[in-house]
């Protein structure tokens, strides 16, 4: 891995004696995958574990994982009546969540990974590694992880193999990603996959006591190396810094074989609109990070649409890849959720809450007296005698939360009830809208298309969402989050945006691009907008444009929906509080198109014209 070439296929095993390995270290016999064995040989011999374990992705192999995890005060059973083979896990309070600004894409070029990502010389962090990596598995069983992202023996699937010393990652890795036996008998010989190479950092060196939650805060490193297709990460054992199939595979690495053969990775849900006649139209959506994606890929319509109804196939990441009809189609490459905890609820999300009624892993959430979970938002009244995120004695008195905000549950796809028949479908589902969607207090109206392929790129190009700052009525942070992935781009951003309009240029049914923002105030303060269920009239309406059976009317900013044109059953919305919501301020949204300039600025020589171009079309119209 940490040679200069990517994997090569070699015509003959590697002897075991010259790696220097204990051949009854790992069992070689497992795969006859050359390209394999000679990464896990190399990986085995740097990191020196005490055992190496072959992940079947079996029943037992998860028993016992979570058993051993009990038994070491790393992992907590649930009741078991409450919520079956479920699991509480506290991490280290340094250790919370994906670190940014320890995130480096290691391409040969600076400009390669561009002026939105962190980059290092390829060879610089490379030996950085080598000296990390060194021993650092001593004292500890080292897991060989083969995943599968998408359906197994779908054309759209990747294989990738991680090697991690954490069972808390191999356990949450067989919910995210088809795991095990399986995945390596489908990999077969095959000489490409992702190899991912993880730890958390803290060999059991002589005299070194364990602790419930090991990782390396000072020293936390997420790198890609794109040309080469791998990752290495090290330090933190959470969430995307850890599960490495997500965010480093699904959203950066594959972004890059993406530009590179035709096809898109982008964080983006999807969802199947289903309508009285039992016609579906699937849709993908990008929203930054606290947008509530995960609710609005498992929206339950208002009861007054009768016959209409919402499924979900993905609510994290979609990859896109073209159709002989010159249509593009989309799998989950995902098999589970991670979602946020705190704020979901019965009221905000029921699919969820279903979702992780049993099998399920949950982190950094609080402990109730009986033995089960909470967090903020829950419920309205916060339960007596709880244990906080910290594993100290909470009270609703408490001035701090009992959950961290990053507190998360992983739970199965398939215990959803809104999952799409199609979910697995190793063809993918057809995708007949993209809608980008960001938190504007202010300015920006519930919903508009775009006039063209290369205008919907200019909305997802000048993506924002306010902070919080703005929730306390002072105008907030606009960050800048183009198609959401600006922490998931594993390229220059501005390359970027060329790759959507040569995929516009390239797809014959191409999919319509609206914008969406249910988060406008008055200038009270208050939302304009319901939001939750009630977004479902959005929806309709957005599905109904791609049919061609929904009207709009030009305004400067796209086409957008008269108060007629959206379906108002069972819901009293006045004329003025429409006027509000949908009110452009020409002058104001200039402001906001400078606004746009910082990005384009950050980007400058390598925004493609048509962006310019769109931005003056944008203004003048204005
Ligand atoms: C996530 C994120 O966790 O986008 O999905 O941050
Ligand atoms: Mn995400």
């Amino acid at each position: 891995m940490f040679e200069e070439q990517g994997l090569t296929i070699t015509r003959s095993l590697p002897s075991e004696g010259k790696m220097g390995i204990d051949k009854e270290l790992y069992d070689r016999s497992k795969t006859q995958n050359i390209a394999l064995l000679k990464w896990l040989d190399k990986m085995v011999e740097m990191c020196q574990p005490s055992t190496v374990h072959w992940c079947d992705g079996s029943d037992e192999e998860w028993d016992h994982l979570c058993e051993q995890m009990i038994e070491r005060g790393s992992m907590i059973r649930l009741n078991e009546k409450i919520r079956p083979n479920s699991f509480l896990v506290r991490s280290d309070p340094r250790d919370v969540a994906r670190v940014e600004s320890r995130t480096f894409i290691c391409s040969y070029g600076k400009e390669d990974a561009g002026p939105t990502n962190n980059w290092e010389e390829p060879r610089k962090m490379r030996a950085k590694l080598k000296r990390l990596f060194k021993g650092c598995m001593e004292g500890r069983v080292m897991y060989i992880v083969p995943f599968c992202m998408g359906p197994i023996g779908s054309p759209i699937s990747q294989y990738g193999v991680q090697v991690t010393d954490s069972p808390y990652a191999v356990l949450n890795m067989r919910i995210m990603t088809r795991m095990g036996k399986e995945v390596l008998d489908s990999l077969g010989e095959r000489d490409f996959f992702i190899p991912c190479l993880h730890s958390v950092g803290m060999p059991l060196t002589e005299g070194v006591e364990d602790v419930a939650w090991p990782c390396d805060p000072d020293n936390t490193y997420i790198v890609h190396f794109p040309e080469q297709r791998t990752i290495v990460s090290y330090g933190s054992g959470y969430g995307g810094n850890a599960l490495l199939g997500k965010k480093c595979l699904a959203l950066r690495i594959a972004s890059c074989m993406a530009r590179d053969n035709e096809w898109m990775a982008e964080h983006m849900l999807i969802l199947g609109v289903e309508n009285p006649d039992g016609e579906k139209t699937y849709v993908a959506g990008a929203f930054p990070s606290a947008c509530g994606k995960t609710n609005m890929a498992m929206l339950v319509p208002p009861d007054s649409m009768t016959g209409w109804k919402v499924t979900t196939v993905g609510d994290d990441i979609a990859w896109l890849k073209p159709d002989e009809d010159g249509g593009i189609r989309a799998i989950n490459p995902e098999a589970g959720f991670f979602g946020v905890a705190p704020g979901t609820s019965w009221e905000t999300n029921p699919n969820a809450m279903e979702s992780m009624k049993q099998n399920t892993i949950f982190t950094n959430v609080a402990l109730t007296k009986d033995g089960d979970v909470w967090w903020e938002g829950l419920t309205d009244q916060a339960p007596d005698g709880m244990i906080d995120w910290r594993g100290n004695d909470w009270s609703p008195e408490a001035t701090t939360p009992a959950a961290h905000p990053n507190a998360r549950f992983t739970a199965p796809a398939s215990q959803c009830p809104t999952i799409d028949q199609d979910w697995e479908n190793p063809a993918g589902v057809p995708i007949a809208a993209f809608v980008f969607g960001g938190r504007r207090m202010s300015d920006i109206p519930l919903v508009y298309q775009s006039f063209n392929w290369n205008h919907g790129v200019y909305l997802g190009a000048t993506l924002a969402s306010e902070t919080t700052a703005a929730a306390e009525g002072k105008l907030g942070n606009l960050r800048r989050d183009p198609m959401a992935m600006l922490p998931f781009c594993g390229y220059n951003m501005g390359d970027y945006f060329r790759h959507w309009i040569r995929m516009g240029k390239r797809l014959e049914n191409k999919p319509r691009i609206f914008h969406v923002n249910w988060f406008r105030k008055d200038e009270n303060g208050k939302f304009l907008w319901p939001g939750f269920r009630e977004n479902m009239r959005v929806l309709r309406w957005i599905v109904e444009r791609t049919s061609g059976q929904a009207r709009a009317v030009e305004s400067p900013l796209g086409w957008a929906p008269r108060q007629r044109d959206l379906d108002w059953s069972g819901m009293e919305f006045s004329e003025e509080q429409w006027q509000e919501l949908m009110k452009i301020d020409p002058e104001s949204l200039r402001m906001q198109t400078l606004r746009h300039e910082e990005l384009f600025l950050q980007l400058s020589e390598f925004l493609p014209k048509e962006m310019l171009f769109e931005r003056e079309l944008l203004v003048s119209r204005l």
